[in-house]
């Protein structure tokens, strides 16, 4: 750790225990990473129908996303520009956004419309609009961007864009219903680094994963500090794709199925865990009747048949690795395999240090070339 801009470590190897406990390096991430550049929200599907409303949170901000009457996206500050309350608390839909306390209302696109009880131009309603945030659509994936000065969402993964793209993945339905968060005792950056790397299969998952997607069938495709892709063979099937996108986003694509699992940090040494995934079948209405209800669960037992349980496994590590972070070693060589990780640490060193990321590279390149 050196001055207060910036956090000393070596991207091209392990990550320092420090980096999993130090409050100096969580504010910086706060500042450079969750609050600067783009973070996973929401999936399309939770948002689809003009004048729907759903609350998010980007880093400690509440952002509102809005489907606008035109379809498309807004994100808005969640807090009213009058005193800063909270506007909206759970899904909705509406033409308007009223806030509970003095009713204040905003169009869809954050303009104040009207203030109860002020005076004829009382109030600069132009100077109290909420905030606009940028807001990308990914594959159905949605991203925001607290800061403007960011690059384009298009930008960072246009490397990989393609690759999805072939393999199918805008053919897919997401099942916003049955998406799952938990928390986990870990630094976030341990979650995500666990999620985006396949060296660990054969130790950590000897019976869900590996018999599945063997550790010495992966192989890596293309990455960049920006975003990774990853892949490997499944039993019996055509090989997947795994996408790392820095910060927290990792997706493992099939042919028939897309699993995404999103790391947010609760704490220095909490995070949420968010799991979720996309289908070749809409996902089941939800269901009234006992029967109903029944019918749904037993068909998305169906449809998530081929994924074995192997978060708790997943978890049991990375709290492992938090537990670990109390003492120090000297951090050790990153093996290809592992090359993934490598790229995680130059994102790092980009958005913390201001250090250029190296070109995107290709798999007959060494660990550490274009760094
Ligand atoms: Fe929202 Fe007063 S705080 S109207």
């Amino acid at each position: 750790m050196s001055s207060d801009r910036s956090y000393s470590f070596d991207p091209s190897r392990a990550l320092p225990n420090d980096a999993f406990r130090s409050a100096h390096l969580a504010a910086l991430e706060h500042d450079h990473i969750w609050h600067a550049d783009w973070v996973f929200v929401a999936t399309e599907d939770a948002i689809a129908n003009p004048g729907d409303q759903l609350p998010v949170a980007v880093g400690n901000q509440p952002v509102l996303l809005v489907r606008q009457q035109d379809g498309t996206l807004a994100a808005l500050s969640n807090l009213c520009a009058h005193r800063g309350t909270l506007l909206v608390e759970e899904p909705a839909n509406g033409k308007r956004v009223q806030c509970p306390y003095h009713a204040w209302t905003y169009a869809e696109d954050g303009r104040l419309l009207s203030v109860p009880f002020a005076e004829k131009a009382e109030v600069d309603k132009a100077a109290h609009c909420l905030p606009r945030h940028q807001v990308a659509a990914w594959h159905r994936l949605i991203f925001v961007a607290l800061s403007d000065a960011v690059e384009p969402f298009q930008t960072r993964i246009a490397h990989l864009d393609a690759l999805l793209t072939e393999r199918g993945i805008d053919d897919l339905h997401h099942w916003p219903n049955h998406q799952e968060a938990e928390i986990w005792e870990s630094n976030w950056k341990l979650a995500a680094l666990n999620a985006m790397e396949s060296y660990h299969l054969f130790q950590v998952h000897p019976e869900t994963l590996e018999p599945y997607s063997p550790t010495k069938e992966s192989y890596y495709i293309r990455g960049s500090a920006n975003a990774t892709a990853t892949g490997g063979t499944s039993k019996g099937e055509d090989d997947y794709t795994l996408i790392s996108l820095p910060p927290g986003v990792v997706g493992v694509l099939t042919p028939g199925s897309f699993v995404w699992q999103a790391v947010t940090p609760l704490s220095v040494d909490r995070c949420t865990v968010r799991t979720g995934g996309a289908f070749s079948t809409p996902a089941p209405e939800r269901q009234k009747g006992p029967m109903a209800r029944w019918l749904t669960a037993a068909t998305n037992a169906a449809a998530v048949a081929a994924i074995p349980d192997f978060l708790p496994e997943d978890k049991a590590i990375c709290e492992r690795g938090q537990r670990s972070a109390v003492g120090d070693f000297e951090p050790g060589q990153l093996l290809q395999i592992e090359r993934v990780v490598a790229d995680f640490g130059h994102y790092l060193n980009w958005r913390i240090n201001d250090v250029p990321p190296p070109p995107a590279h290709n798999p007959d390149r060494g660990l550490g070339s274009g760094s």
